[in-house]
């Protein structure tokens, strides 16, 4: 694969490394969502069909893009929060139970296991990172294997850590859970489209992950995976379209009882989005010609060089095996202090993020090996 710059319309003075904090969008995504603005100005246009047709397209693409053939198991969220929400209220635990959760996990895959720990009397269980750096994420691996035990009820972690990238063995991580029957949960907001993920291999129980950042669509819309073990549940919300039949609009008052099939009842209200609907679509409609394996492997292609300039200036980046390469942490040598490197970044007009004591730094395929170069040579002028 090669730099699809010319897709996008980032600013040219800019070194944008910062996919994590939010994707640019590409101009084809740009012209779907005004496309999407537009078919309001005249609503005679916009039939009932409209209300059912991109949402059955997404579900298609989005099926191919983490191969997952039961399409009527992929619903549009608002946000991670909210998929996470459909899992949390439809989990039965007692006192004594555990959640297992990863240090430093982003907030909306921890605050509603809190609130049903509180609730059911249930104990949260963080795996921390190991202190030492050495085989870092090889241990932290370790580490949540050996936590998985039979009081375990769900482990929710993320594919790669949204922090540093340290990457999560959900091969290894779904054999320990199945052997102690307890639900896997996934956030894939950071690497869903950028690394594999094989719904029919992993065989998650839910997967929800944002659409703004690695999956290059907007903001305020993404995806939810529902296995069989949710079939039943009740979702947060009662929606007219999610019931039974809803596309007979002349009938909706004959009050439903039945769900559509699958996990189609926990869709959110309103999910025909006439805007950001087509854009996720079209977004994930390029990512599946890309293909997330060729987009990870570009993203290791183009900053391998620039790492280890960095590993030989005294800064620390987790092996290539135990990180992702289009999300990675770099730690500083103990003479530098963050502060300066926001400094310098700053300067040279180079965006990353900051997250704990890491620099984060997110390429996708609008990158190319100079972007990572003038990083590391910025980052190597102050060490
Ligand atoms: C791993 C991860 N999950 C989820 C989100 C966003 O969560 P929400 O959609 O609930 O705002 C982010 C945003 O940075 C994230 O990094």
């Amino acid at each position: 694969m090669n730099s699809q710059k010319h897709l996008f319309s980032l600013d040219p003075d800019v070194t944008y490394l910062n996919c994590a904090y939010m994707s640019p969008l590409m101009k084809s995504v740009e012209e779907a969502g005004i496309q999407g603005i537009r078919s309001k100005l005249q609503p005679n246009h916009v039939s009932g069909e409209d209300f059912f047709r991109n949402n059955e397209k997404l579900r298609q693409e989005y099926g191919r893009l983490i191969n997952c053939s039961d399409v009527n198991r992929l619903v549009v969220v608002p946000s991670v929060s909210y998929g996470m929400a459909n899992v949390a209220n439809n989990l039965s635990l007692s006192k004594g139970d555990e959640i297992l959760i990863i240090d430093e996990q982003f907030p909306s895959n921890v605050y509603p296991w809190m609130r049903i720990a509180e609730a059911s009397g249930a104990q949260i269980k963080t795996v921390s990172a190991p202190e030492s750096l050495n085989q870092r994420g090889l241990t932290w691996n370790q580490r949540v294997l050996e936590a998985i035990n039979p009081k375990t009820r769900l482990v929710a972690c993320g594919h790669i850590h949204w922090a540093d990238g340290t990457l999560f063995d959900l091969v290894s991580i779904r054999k320990r859970t199945n052997e102690v029957g307890a639900l896997l949960v996934i956030d894939g907001t950071q690497s869903i489209g950028a690394l594999p993920f094989d719904v029919a291999e992993i065989q998650p129980d839910a997967l929800i992950a944002a659409g703004y950042k690695s999956m290059m669509g907007p903001y305020s819309i993404g995806m939810a995976y529902y296995g069989e073990a949710f079939d039943n549940g009740i979702p947060i919300e009662e929606n007219w379209i999610n019931r039974f039949e809803s596309k007979d609009f002349a009938n909706l008052v004959n009050y439903n009882d039945r769900y559509q099939p699958g996990a189609l009842r926990y869709e959110v209200g309103e999910r025909s989005n006439f805007i950001l609907v087509p854009m996720l679509l079209e977004a994930i409609k390029t990512l599946n010609e890309w293909q997330p394996r060729n987009v990870q492997e570009y993203c290791q292609s183009i900053t391998t060089d620039a790492v280890q300039e960095l590993i030989e200036h005294g800064y620390w980046v987790e092996d290539e095996l135990h990180r992702a390469s289009n999300l990675f942490g770099i730690r500083l040598p103990d003479h530098i202090t963050m502060e300066a490197v926001k400094r310098k970044l700053d300067t040279a007009g180079i965006f990353v993020s900051y997250r704990g004591d890491c620099i984060r730094v997110s390429p996708n395929v609008y990158n190319q090996t100079s972007d990572l170069l003038e990083l590391a040579n910025a980052l190597t002028e102050i060490a």
